[in-house]
């Protein structure tokens, strides 16, 4: 399963081995740390985190890999984080609340952005940035995915990350890549990459069909800050749901906008179902297949984060990933198409459908007797 474990911890004055230098830091920032398969992050409890200036709290999913984590930010009215730089790379994404972000870039150029529920965004690596709650009532929640795991690990050096004058001149983007806009790029087949540093709502970003992925899906893939981390938004329309795949650990999904479920299952086991709704990530473990439901009456829309990008994939399964996670594993692919899924899966989706009084629409994509299995 490759889940994370339990470390053991040496007694001092022995000699130490199996040290993750990562937990060993967030052990001594003393902030909370939430670790589970599914976690809702609008209920995770957060404290003052002194380096960050604001409330806090660390968030490590099962299946989160060995490269990334999640922080939350948790800023009250009126309230800000301290300035802050690093040498690892962040996808913020906004859970709730409305502000402002400013960021100073390499070239010493300052740019300000608003941000509401919804929003993404990413400072460029290593640029000093400050986050606003720009309300004088409401709080302000924040989600974001970050490579410190991969960075502390190889590094183990807290000054060399947080306190790092170096540059990186070429991540910057410019003025409008932080005022919402970006560039589309065409990458491979007939898909494209929005190219930008802020995603101003991932509910209303226009997406692209994707139908290889499932009936009724579209998606966008996202270069943010010219980085290495991968972020994607994913849409599922009402009555459909996508076909089952599996891959690697480290890709975390954030429920945007939207209810339904998701199965897990290794091979020849049960199935395990975790409902969920917007606020909620979970990410698959190691090679989990694993399926998602839209139950609501409303499209359904998920971002997802991982380490390594569609313009740096970084490692030689996310290259694989990127060419085949909608190609049939009967063609050497990672997904399991429509046709040879269990009958169970359909029949647990109409029951499901039923407790909330939707139509399910997955008729007028395919033969809905096939998905029943009662065609030959
Ligand atoms: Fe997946």
């Amino acid at each position: 399963m490759n889940e994370h474990v339990d470390r053991p911890v040496a007694p001092a004055g022995q000699p130490r081995f199996l040290v993750d230098s990562y937990l060993d830091w967030i052990a001594a920032e003393g902030v909370p740390v939430v670790e589970d398969f599914c976690v809702d992050l609008r209920r995770v409890e957060t404290r003052f985190w002194p380096r960050m200036g604001a409330d806090g709290a660390v968030v490590h999913m099962k299946g989160r890999g060995d490269f990334i984590s999640v922080f939350l930010v948790d800023l009250p009215p009126g309230g800000t984080t301290a300035p802050l730089r690093h040498l690892y790379e962040e996808i913020f994404y906004v859970l709730s609340g409305y502000g402002a972000t400013t960021v100073e870039d390499a070239d010493g150029a300052s740019h300000t952005f608003e941000w509401g529920p919804g929003s993404m965004f990413a400072p460029p690596l290593n640029t000093r940035y400050r986050i606003f709650n720009g309300s004088g009532v409401e709080r302000a929640r924040i989600a974001s995915t970050n490579n410190l795991p991969m960075m502390m690990n190889a590094l183990r050096n807290e000054k060399f990350i947080f306190e790092n004058p170096f540059a990186f001149t070429e991540r910057g983007g410019g003025e409008s890549y932080f005022g919402g806009k970006g560039t589309l790029v065409p990458t491979h087949g007939n898909r494209q990459m929005w190219e930008t540093n802020f995603v101003p709502d991932m509910r209303s970003f226009k997406l692209n069909n994707w139908s290889a992925r499932g009936a009724g899906s579209a998606n966008m893939v996202f270069c943010l800050a010219e980085g290495t981390m991968h972020a994607h938004c994913s849409e599922m329309s009402v009555g459909t749901y996508k076909k089952a795949h599996r891959h690697g650990p480290d890709f975390h999904v954030f429920i945007v906008k939207g209810e339904g479920y998701s199965l897990f299952w290794h091979e020849g086991e049960d199935y395990r179902r975790y409902d969920w709704h917007p606020g909620c990530v979970f990410a698959p473990t190691d090679m989990i297949w694993h399926q998602h439901f839209n139950t609501s009456a409303e499209p359904v829309r998920y971002m997802a984060t991982a380490y390594g990008s569609s313009r740096y994939p970084f490692s030689a399964e996310k290259r694989r990933i990127k060419l085949g996670v909608d190609v049939s594993v009967k063609k050497g692919g990672a997904q399991i198409e429509y046709t040879d899924q269990d009958p169970r899966i359909h029949r647990m989706y109409l029951d499901a459908l039923a407790k909330n009084g939707v139509q399910c629409r997955m008729g007028e994509f395919l033969d809905e007797k096939m998905l029943l299995g009662e065609t030959a």
